[in-house]
Formats: structure tokens, sequence, C-alpha cells
């Protein structure tokens, strides 16, 4: 399974991708907004940094919603970098966008993704990965897991190529879950991912060791 990391910070990306284990990153109109990047000029370089800290895909969001302004978009966020992946939101206009990115040799991230349907739809039109939001399904008091479940299953039996990339991720449990679940990519805050290191265990046999350390010495 792959491990992304969701989020426009520079300085979180910096620090997952120091661990090692990172394979690339997710962004949406959000979590930019968050960074408090304004401006066409400035999301395009904010693109480009993020690409050169990690040697992976980095999705990057249109916020158009029609078919001629989400190709236009696309096109110039798949410019920036080889690994720019355009994330394309689950509407009809986004679907027939897709396939023509498809067709066009430009990667795709299929966003918004809530129920299998649209999975399908997604995989149709080729896309890279399909993104289930897990953690807003939980919110409703649905269950975000089961719908990984549900189309891994249907990718898996359907020999599809598109990847499951489970997002909205809410906690380390979420991301064992969705590994579980055979997800091919998980998306989680660096909070998350830092969380998958921690035990009270570890720490107590840890703290143990290096004191009767000291006894060696
Ligand atoms: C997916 O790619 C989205 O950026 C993200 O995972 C949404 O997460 P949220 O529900 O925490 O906003």
């Amino acid at each position: 399974m792959k491990f992304f990391i969701d989020t426009a910070n520079l300085d979180q990306i910096r620090e997952a991708n120091a661990l090692g284990v990172l394979d690339g990153v997710t962004t949406n109109p959000s979590l930019m907004a968050k960074e408090g990047i304004t401006g066409q000029e400035a999301i395009m370089k904010h693109y480009k940094d993020i690409c050169d800290i990690v040697d992976g895909d980095i999705s990057a969001e249109v916020v158009s919603t029609t078919f001629d302004g989400i190709i236009e978009e696309g096109k110039k966020l798949a410019a920036i970098h080889p690994n720019i992946v355009v994330k394309v939101p689950m509407i009809k206009e986004g679907v027939k966008a897709m396939k023509w990115f498809t067709d066009n040799g430009i990667k795709t991230n299929c966003t918004l993704v809530f129920n299998a349907g649209q999975a399908i739809l997604c995989a149709k039109a080729g896309a890279k990965y399909v993104s289930p939001f897990v953690g807003r399904i939980d919110d409703t008091g649905w269950d975000g897991i089961q719908l990984v479940e549900q189309i891994v299953h249907i990718y898996n039996i359907q020999g599809i190529k598109t990847q499951v990339l489970a997002a909205s991720m809410r906690s380390p449990n979420h991301i064992i879950r969705c590994a579980e679940a055979g997800a091919h990519v998980v998306t989680s805050p660096l909070e998350s991912i830092l969380g998958l290191l921690k035990h009270p265990l570890t720490d107590i046999g840890l703290a143990k060791f290096l004191e009767d350390a000291k006894k060696l010495q």
C-alpha cells in the first residue's frame, strides 16, 4: 500500500518525506487556502515546490466545473511537472474530462467519491486513482471502510486498473482498516501518519532499555 500525505503545508510534507516512507501528496482547494496561497502564479509555484520535495504522484485539484474549464485548467496543472495528477470532482463534466485526460496521457484522481457507482464511472473514464472519502462518510453515521472494501472488490473482480486511494482519514486506525480493506493508497494528515508510530508499551519499553543500558557502561 502506498502512503500519501494529505496537505499543502510544505513543512509537513518535508517532515513526512524525511521519514522515507512517503509515496505522494494530495491537496485540495481547502488545504491550499489554509496555507494562504492566493493567485494563479502562487498556486502554480506551490505545486512546483511540492513536486521538488516529493518524488511521487502529486494531486492538484481543478476548480472549474465545465468540461472546457476543467480541460484548460488540468492541462496547465499537468504541465507543471510529470508527477502532477489532475484531481477532478465526480460530476458529469468531470467524468467527460477524465476520459479526455486519459485519452491524452494525463493522469487523473477522481475526488469526492461517496458510492460504488461513482467509483465504477471514474474507472470507466480511465482515472488513475479513485478517492472515496472515508472520514466524511463516517461523519454521517455510515461506514466509510465498507465502501473501500466494496470498491476494491468490484475493481478486483472486474480487473480494473484504477487504484483505490482512500482519503479523508481521521485517525491511525482508519489507515490500518484501509490497509486491511485492500486500498492501494491511503492519504492522511501528518498527525495520523505519525500516530502509527505510537504505542505506550514502546515508550515504557524503550525507557527501561535505556535505563538498563547505563548499567552496561
Ligand atoms: C482527498 O484527497 C481530500 O483532500 C481529503 O482527504 C479530504 O479530507 P477531509 O474530509 O479531512 O477534508
